[in-house]
Order: structure tokens, then sequence, then C-alpha cells
């Protein structure tokens, strides 16, 4: 039976990108045989727009029913104004979480084709290769109580709640201990246990469940050292995992040593496999419509929803090999242009994948 792709397009260059995505869907199923259906739905900004709502039942509708989910990206200065209960950053959340997708899967991986176009120096990332697994359904992103109160000085006072139960602990560090023992079998967790109980009690949770796991080397980490040791000696690092938040930095953080945040895909994983995939990169508002984009992120987490959600390994290292064979030939988008390459929009680059998977 066909699998059921749900496509997300979203905001800003949400829907240049994901139109490049679709595009290497459609050459897997028309010339590769792979068994796909496509639909598409709003979210975001776009959704609220249209619907009143950046997650309208019609799209959660979908998205449940769907084998896997490709989003671009949400969000926008237009939207700013807006509440927080419907800004387009609560229908990303709101998918994450109605659908339980609890574990996050960011790989920062060095192309050696872009070693330029890091800030940092070229000895420090050359070969880098992590997996940060981020807590993505809990924390203080979701954390009760939250909000603005009014003291009776008059003043406003604002509050989120940093939470964890021990078993969203436990099945996040056995995500990342299942990956690190096919990769390199080391694992940092990172937390604040030094000031933040409910860190230092996922410290003690990561330490209990690593013992399932004799194999692999668990250490940890403070965030703030972490954060430091990212941009110090990067290749330390082998598979890290951490709470919602600090995730979320971290994440930003690694990107950057890998040259462009516009490389870099996620896949986003319930209990089954069932998965959500995106660029970790936002909406880029600045640059949106202009077909300046990189579209590779997005590109690249086609690459991760056939791997996770469809098992199509051989595809999924396709994609990838297509990737590389482009970046091989020089062509860059602006974020990741170097001198003596060759600056091409979104769509040619889009393009020059799907010709590099059809040699
Ligand atoms: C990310 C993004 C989101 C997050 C925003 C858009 C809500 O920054 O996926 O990293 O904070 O999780
Ligand atoms: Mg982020």
């Amino acid at each position: 039976m066909s699998k059921n792709i749900l496509v997300l397009p979203g905001d800003g260059i949400g829907p240049e990108i994901v139109t490049e995505a679709v595009k290497v869907m459609a050459c897997l199923r028309d010339e590769f045989g792979l068994d796909i259906e496509m639909d598409e739905a709003l979210v975001g900004g776009a959704a609220y727009d249209a619907a009143g709502h950046p997650l309208p039942e019609a799209t959660l509708t979908l998205a449940r029913e769907a084998d896997a989910v490709l989003l671009g990206a949400v969000g926008g200065p237009k939207w700013e104004p807006l509440d927080i209960s419907v800004r387009p950053e609560k229908g990303l959340l709101g998918l994450r979480s109605e659908l339980g997708l609890f574990a996050n899967l960011r790989p920062a991986i060095l192309y050696p084709q872009l070693a330029d176009a890091s800030t940092l120096r070229a000895e420090v990332v050359s070969g880098l290769d992590i997996m940060i697994v981020r807590e993505l359904t809990g924390g203080i992103y979701f954390g009760q109580p939250r909000g603005v109160r009014v003291l009776e000085s008059g003043e406003k006072e604002g509050f989120n709640t940093l939470v964890y139960r021990e078993s969203e602990v436990d099945r996040i560090v056995r995500v990342a201990m299942d990956i690190a023992m096919k990769r390199g079998k080391r694992l940092c967790s990172v937390d604040k246990a030094n000031v933040l109980e409910c860190t230092e009690m996922w410290r003690q949770v990561a330490t209990r469940t690593a013992a399932d796991y004799p194999e692999v080397e668990l250490s940890h980490m403070y965030v703030d050292n972490a954060a430091m040791q990212l941009v110090r000696a990067p290749k330390q690092f082998d598979v890290m995992v951490t709470t919602n938040m600090f995730g979320d930095i971290l994440s930003d953080c690694a990107a950057m040593l890998t040259g462009s945040i516009g490389m870099l895909p996620s896949a986003s994983l319930d209990e089954n496999g069932k998965g959500m995939y995106e660029p970790i990169h936002g909406s880029a508002p600045d640059i949106a419509g202009q077909g300046v984009a990189n579209p590779l992120a997005t590109i690249l987490s086609v690459a991760m929803l056939l791997r996770y959600s469809l098992n199509e390994d051989a595809l999924a290292a396709r994609v990838e090999q297509a990737v590389e064979q482009v970046l091989d030939t020089g062509i860059r988008t602006a974020d990741i242009y170097s001198p003596g390459t060759e600056k091409v929009s979104t769509e040619v680059m889009g393009d020059a994948v799907v010709n590099a998977l059809r040699s």
C-alpha cells in the first residue's frame, strides 16, 4: 500500500524550499518506484490567515492519518503582534505535542565541500559528525503553570515551568542510546544539574538508563560548558541528548559549525517511528519570496523521512549522495557561497539535486 506524506509548506521561505523537496520526492516516486502519495495542507501563519488558527483541525487530522509529515517553516513578523496562543509557532508546537513527537534528531554534519563556509577554522570542524537528540514534547516549552500575571504592586511577572517526569527522560535517553550504539558509542547528556533540580533528576535518570547500554560511554556536561565545547572542540562529541530548550539552543550553535543552518535537516519521531521532518532553520522572512533560500536542509529532511519513517535506507543514501554530488559541482545558494563557487537560486539548486538523482 502506498505511504501517505503530508506536506506542510508553512510561511516565509517554507513554500519555496518545500517545492524543491517535493520535486525530489516526485522524482523518487516516478523514476525510482517509491510508492507514495503526497497531500498538502496549511500550517502556521498561512493557516491563521486562511482559517483563523495556526493548526486547523483539518491539518491535524491529515497529519494524524499520514505516515510522515514534511514541514517547511513557520512564522514571520506579520504574525508577531498576535496573541501567543495563535502565533504560527503554536502550529508547530501543537503538531509536535499532538502527534507525540518526543524525539528530535538533529544531525550536524560538515560536508567537506563546505569547510570554507564555516566561520570556524577548517581544522576545528573538518570531519564533524554530531547527532543532537533533543527532547521535544516536554520541559519548559510545555510546562504548566505558565503565563504573565499582574502583582498587587501593579508590576507584571512572567513565569514558565521546567518540568520532566522520569519516564520522559528515560525514553529520550533510550532513543539517544540506540543511536549511539549505531555510531561511535559515546553519549553526552547535557543538563544544568548544578542549579536546576529538574535537570539534576535528569542526570540521575540518564545514569540509571545508561546501565542498560554497557557498551555506550555516558558522560554529563553542564549546558553552558557544552555551548563552549561545541565551538572550542566540537569533534569531541558523538551523540548529545538534552532537554527541549537546551536542545533548541545547542542545535542552532551546532548548525553554524557546518557552515550554514541552511544545510541541517531534522526528524521528530514518536514511539512508533512515525515522524515529522523539517529543516532546523526558520522561515527567514528577510529573504522570503526572493528565490535565494537554500533548499538542501529540506531535501536532506526528505532523506531522513525515507530512512526513519519509510525504511527506505537505500533511497535515503541516494538523496544524500545526490546532494554531495551537487556540492561537488561547485554550485551554492547564497548562504553557503564562498569565492570560487557559483551562486545559484533555490530552484536551480533543487533541479540540480533531481538531475544528480537521475545520473
Ligand atoms: C526549532 C525552532 C522552534 C523551536 C520554534 C520555531 C518554535 O526554533 O525548531 O528549533 O523553538 O523549537
Ligand atoms: Mg530553534
